[in-house]
């Protein structure tokens, strides 16, 4: 069998999720309390493949004590420092020297893929195209590079077009083999000043390369802005099963699928799952409703919160509204001081202090 690498990329600057990048890696916010870079490193294990480059960035610290050696994956990590993030095609020649001759799976950080890329690499594997691309229908296109399709083959792929031919979107999940090297080096930067993977991609079809299309069956998500994070930890919650690990005291009631991490402890409280309490965090006196994920060390008191992640370390007390779709950072703290309005809607970066009224 063919070895194959995998180049998964976790540098970038996470533009359409500050605050919370400006201090943090887009790729550890956590989904139902996972990094979604680690559901990433696991479907590359699940699919077979043991190496794998990671190509970091300005956030190449956390992302190194995060994932480690890759061992804890069952992965051979090795990390590779791209120095500024000039596009996907660029990463690739980043990477060139770790990837030598070898065909390699390249997994955007932020993409997640719910039935994973097992199907996708078995595919290629098979049929040893010169690259191959996976696909999803959306329903706005020109956020992504699009595909246009003619009897099975790919023929056209634009960048983010203003006026998409198709509604089949690029997901950020790739294969190639050596040949996209020299596409990567004959292409020029985009409007964005990137050296964008489509266009090589589009190089290999105008030089008559075998480039291959593969539909996703199921659910995926690129996690890039709010809305697209929330609706994942939504999707990941709607399939975590029951498990009581903290303390739970008989004030509380606990209806569905709720997890409570070790350490955790829920006093004089309601939770509706799905949801998932981290590690050594303090419910009390709260409601915690439907597809809510709270990270580790986080204290919510007297507090209603639904459909929303916080981050760890962070402190919700006393709001005199329910919060909902929200996104708060790590160390941030949000009190009450008066009542009113209806709903509390954040997205609030990491060490901020916020007063509602
Ligand atoms: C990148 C690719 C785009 C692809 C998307 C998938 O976009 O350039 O073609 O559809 O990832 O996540 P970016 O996130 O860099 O805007």
């Amino acid at each position: 069998m063919i070895l194959i690498k995998a180049l998964v990329l976790a540098g970038g600057k996470g533009t359409r999720l500050r605050p919370i990048t400006h201090t943090s890696a887009k790729q550890l916010v956590p989904i139902a309390n996972k990094p979604i870079l680690f559901y990433g490193l696991e479907s590359i294990r699940d699919a077979g493949i043991v190496d794998t480059g990671i190509i970091v960035g300005d956030t190449y610290r956390e992302i190194e004590d995060a994932v480690g050696d890759g061992e804890s994956f069952g992965l051979r990590v090795t990390y590779i420092r791209q120095e500024a993030p000039l596009g996907l095609a660029h990463a690739v020649l980043t990477a060139r020297d770790y990837i030598g001759s070898e065909p390699f799976v390249m997994y955007l950080g932020d993409n997640l893929i719910m039935g994973g890329i097992t199907d996708f690499v078995s595919e290629f594997r098979k049929n040893r195209p010169n690259a191959q691309i996976l696909l999803a229908r959306v329903e706005n296109p020109s956020d992504f590079g699009v595909a246009e399709l003619s009897g099975g083959s790919v023929v056209r792929l634009e960048e983010k077009p203003e006026k998409p031919g198709s509604d089949l979107a690029l997901v950020g999940v790739y294969m190639f083999d050596g040949k996209v090297f020299s596409a990567a080096e004959s292409i020029s930067p985009s409007w964005r000043n990137e050296l964008e993977i489509t266009d090589a991609i589009q190089w290999l079809i105008d030089s008559g390369a075998d480039v291959r299309a593969h539909e996703v069956t199921g659910w995926w998500k690129d996690t890039g802005k709010l809305e697209d994070i929330l609706e994942a930890n939504r999707m990941l919650l709607g399939s975590v099963e029951r498990g009581i690990h903290g303390t739970v005291d008989g004030a509380s009631r606990v209806d569905g699928n709720v997890v409570v991490e070790e350490g955790a402890s829920i006093e004089d409280s309601v939770l509706r799952g799905p949801l998932v309490i981290g590690r050594d965090s303090r419910i009390e006196k709260s409601y915690i409703g439907p597809f809510t994920s709270i990270y580790h060390d986080v204290t919510v008191h007297n507090s209603e919160i639904e459909h929303s992640i916080v981050l760890e370390n962070s402190t919700i007390a006393d709001l005199g509204q329910r919060m909902e779709r929200s996104l708060v950072g790590k160390d941030v703290e949000i009190r009450k001081c008066a009542t009113m309005p209806k709903a509390y809607r954040f997205m609030v970066g990491d060490a901020s202090r916020i007063e509602v009224p």
